[in-house]
Formats: C-alpha cells, structure tokens, sequence
C-alpha cells in the first residue's frame, strides 16, 4: 500500500518579489503533487559535487526524492572484490538527508555496469552458485548496511526479464537460475529490515514483460519474501508506448499490492531508433552504423521545433494525466534527469544527438506542460 507522503512535503516556498514588498507564492511541482506521489530525480555525481548550481536550485525546490544515477552501481561501488569506494554514494545520501529527500539507492543486482570480477574466477570462467551468493550477500550487506535507516528504498533487481518476457540470459540468472531474485530480496532485506524493496525494468508496458512480473511478486510474496514496489523505468518516446497497455501495467503492478512507482521518466523527442533501454543496443551497432544514424536521427541538434516542443508537451500531459488517474497506486515518479543538457539519452543509444527528455530545458526552465498543471492552468 501506499505509504504516506506526509514526511516528503515540503516547506511551503515564499520568496520575496524583486519588484515588490509582497511575498509571493512560487508553485512546486512536489507540492502539487503531494497528495499523489513523490517527484524525484536522478543525480549524478557532478550535480552532487555542487558542479551545476542552477540544477541543484531546481531539485532543492522542486523534488522531495533523489536517485543516485550511478555512483552505486556495482561497477562503481565495488569495483574489486572487497575494495569498496564509498566517497560519491556517501555524497549522495548526504545531498538527500540535507534536504530532507526520500532517498532511492539503484541498482543492487543489475547484469549492465557490473564489475567484470563479479560473476567470474581467477581465470575468467563463471564462478560457482555458492561463490555468486556469498558474493551477492557480501556485496548487498555492505551497501545496503552501510545506508541503513537512511535509503527509504533499493532497486534490488534491475532488469532480470528481457522483451518476450522470459529471463535475461545474465550471469546470475545462468548461475544462479530464477533463484538469484528472492535470494537478492532476501539479503537485502536482512541488511535493512526497515528498507523498501524494489524490483525495476524498462519497457514495462508489453504484456509479456507485465505478465512475467506479475508472476514473479506474486511468486515472492506467497513464499513471504519482502517487495514493496515494481518500478517502471519509462523511458519513453513520441511513438511508444501505447497509453492502454502502459495503463493495463500501471494496473496490473498496483493489483499485485505493490506500490507502482515511476522510476527513470524520460521521453525522447528524437526519432526511435529503439524502443526500450537496453545499454547493449549501443554495442550492437557498428561505428560506421552508429555514423548512419546519427545522420538520420540527430533531427534537432539546434534547438526543438515549436509544432515538435508542442507535440512533447501535450503527450508529457497526457502521461501525467495517466498518473494522476492512478495516484492510488503511484506512490513515485521520478525523472531521469533534471535538465536536458544533461540527460543520459543525448548519448543513447547513439552518442553524439541533442535530445530534449526531460522536464527542464537547457536553459533551466520547467516544460511549459507541467508550468500549467503547478499553475493550475490545465
Ligand atoms: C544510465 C545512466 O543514466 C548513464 O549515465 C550510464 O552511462 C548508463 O546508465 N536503465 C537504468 C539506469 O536502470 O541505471 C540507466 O542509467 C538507464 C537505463
């Protein structure tokens, strides 16, 4: 069930008018929403560091929940075994506390950004199913333990079901088979017994991929293992998904008793090169196709066209629309990103393409859709 928001609001924000004595009230996009769902953001180190003022203004005022974008990624966080660096997830957690934020530590088991020792011995052979556990608890302890009582909650699988909605053929699903999701449930709820638990994938609108989660919370919950949310990555795009069958999952996840949360919004104005973010896709081009592509779908690189801007903004409507309707279920929605400038799809999955994802432009200004909605415009 939902939990309640009431901790995440913020203090109402007055501002004095440059031009008058008069306070004037400036509307927030958490306080619109805080009877429905958390607005949270993913950070990177860089905006963590203090290096992008402007977007920190943005997030302090207008978000009441933080991601960390990579600094806890296994790759990051352990990159040899037993050598954990703990300096930019420490930084992260402390951002959130300042401010009061719900703090979302990702990913702890995820096949992408993993350390290449993780799953292998000496020699580069697979490890056994008694090395990859031990690792995994060893690997969740410290991080989820290091943050205890701090993380309001973890993506504890990332990505484990590919398109056609059977396993992703990961190491730890070869290893460990369909076992290694409750183990990881498991451990990390034994390193945090207070920490929310979730698990999260992209592309989370196809039937086969809601049907495949569905079952596997159900799956968790008859054998007593603690989840407490499915994450919908939506990373979206102009032409997909389609609003019935993202809805049917919004629907679905939330029938599971599982919050149903939000967690990486993003929509690309670019051509669709592929639906979906699987990072792989950029390996499995060519850098002659790569080139190719980035002629053909690098279409703005000088700025949105107003009808393009336009056709954005009504659809972002129409997905917040969505979400308001199911605030019962939705409990976060959380953007990929504060600033286009900055958002992981100008790289992916081509580098090198100017694209306009997020809910504030380069310039630091909020997408005229939702100025409307905070204004009560709509
Ligand atoms: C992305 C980051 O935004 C990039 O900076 C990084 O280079 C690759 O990963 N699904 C996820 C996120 O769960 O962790 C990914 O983040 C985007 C897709």
């Amino acid at each position: 069930m939902k939990k309640h928001l009431l901790p995440y609001f913020c203090i109402t924000v007055l501002v004095a008018s440059c031009s008058s004595s008069n306070a004037e009230q400036i509307p927030t996009v958490k306080d619109h929403f805080k009877d429905d769902f958390l607005i949270g953001a993913a950070l990177p180190v860089r905006h963590v560091d203090g290096m992008d003022p402007k977007a920190d203004s943005i997030v302090t005022l207008h978000f009441n929940s933080i991601v960390a974008e990579n600094c806890m990624k296994n790759e990051k966080i352990q990159p040899e075994e037993g050598k954990f660096f703990w300096d930019d997830a420490d930084k992260f957690v402390k951002y959130g506390e300042d401010r009061d934020m719900a703090i979302i530590g990702h990913a702890l088991v995820w096949h992408s950004q993993l350390a290449p020792w993780f799953t292998k011995d000496a020699v580069g052979n697979e490890v056994s199913p008694d090395v990859l556990k031990q690792r995994m608890k060893d690997h969740i302890y410290a991080v989820v333990g290091r943050y205890k009582g701090k993380i309001k909650g973890w993506d504890v699988v990332n990505e484990a079901i590919v398109d056609d909605g059977s396993y992703r053929n990961s190491p730890f699903y070869r290893i460990l088979g369909e076992d290694y999701i409750p183990l990881a449930f498991q451990y990390a709820h034994e390193a945090d017994p207070d920490a929310e638990l979730y698990i999260n994938d992209f592309s989370m609108f196809l039937p086969e991929k809601r049907e495949a989660y569905v079952k596997i919370v159900n799956d968790l919950k008859k054998r007593g293992i603690r989840i407490d949310g499915i994450g919908m990555q939506s990373h979206i795009g102009m032409d997909y998904p389609e609003f019935d069958e993202y809805e049917k999952s919004i629907v679905a996840f939330g029938n599971t008793g599982c919050d149903v949360m939000i967690t990486e919004l993003d929509m690309s104005a670019l051509p669709t090169i592929e639906k979906g973010a699987d990072i792989g896709a950029i390996f499995r081009m060519t850098p002659e196709e790569r080139r190719e592509a980035l002629k053909k779908f690098n279409v703005y690189p000088d700025g949105l066209p107003e009808d393009v801007s336009k056709e954005w903004n009504d659809r972002m409507a129409q997905v917040f629309a969505l979400y308001k309707k199911h605030s019962d279920k939705i409990s976060r929605v959380t953007w990929w990103g504060t600033t286009d400038g900055m958002s992981w799809k100008n790289g992916f999955p081509i580098p090198g393409r100017t694209d306009y994802p997020l809910l504030f432009d380069r310039e630091y200004n909020m997408k005229p859709f939702m100025q409307k909605i905070i204004e009560n415009l709509e």
